[in-house]
């Protein structure tokens, strides 16, 4: 089963909700929104997975990866009572998901500590523990991506071609 179809068919439901289709209306990294970027991560978690020969449960970790970032709001926008997004939006996506969705022990796990080892508590799973390492590799290419744009503009506005 290709990634689509396999993605689609554990998680069609999470991928057609308005929560995750207002996602794409938020940035996360350079011109990223937070919709392409939980796309990308669910994809390269079953590239992991697959590549590594590491067995899953593919349909928990399909789900806690497309929810990883479900905490529905753009984190550059200034908020009341502003806190520190890289370490409240794990908690505040997992009370999310769990109220729109449901979720088992390994999907709460998975978006809970996705951010470690910057969250102190480790994966206790194998699938929380690929979602991490999916997250931080999508993370810096989309980063990384978002550089090279900005450098092919000239301080006089024109695009070099380059
Ligand atoms: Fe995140
Ligand atoms: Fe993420």
């Amino acid at each position: 089963m290709d990634d689509m179809t396999i993605i689609t068919k554990y998680g069609g439901d999470i991928i057609a909700s308005s929560g995750m289709q207002a996602e794409k209306g938020f940035m996360q990294h350079g011109s990223v929104t937070t919709y392409d970027h939980s796309m990308a991560v669910t994809k390269m978690c079953l590239r992991l997975s697959r590549g590594l020969h590491i067995r899953t449960d593919e349909r928990s970790l399909i789900r806690g990866a497309l929810l990883h970032d479900y905490y529905l709001y753009d984190w550059h926008a200034p908020r009341d009572g502003s806190d520190l997004h890289a370490f409240s939006h794990p908690g505040k996506a997992v009370r999310n998901a769990a109220r729109d969705f449901g979720l088992n022990e390994i999907e709460r796990d998975m978006i809970r500590c996705h951010m470690f080892p910057l969250t102190v508590r480790p994966p206790r799973f194998r699938e929380s523990a690929i979602l991490c390492l999916a997250d931080k590799i999508c993370a810096f290419r989309e980063t990384w991506a978002g550089l090279g744009n900005r450098n092919t503009v000239r301080q006089d506005g024109k695009e070099k071609t380059r």
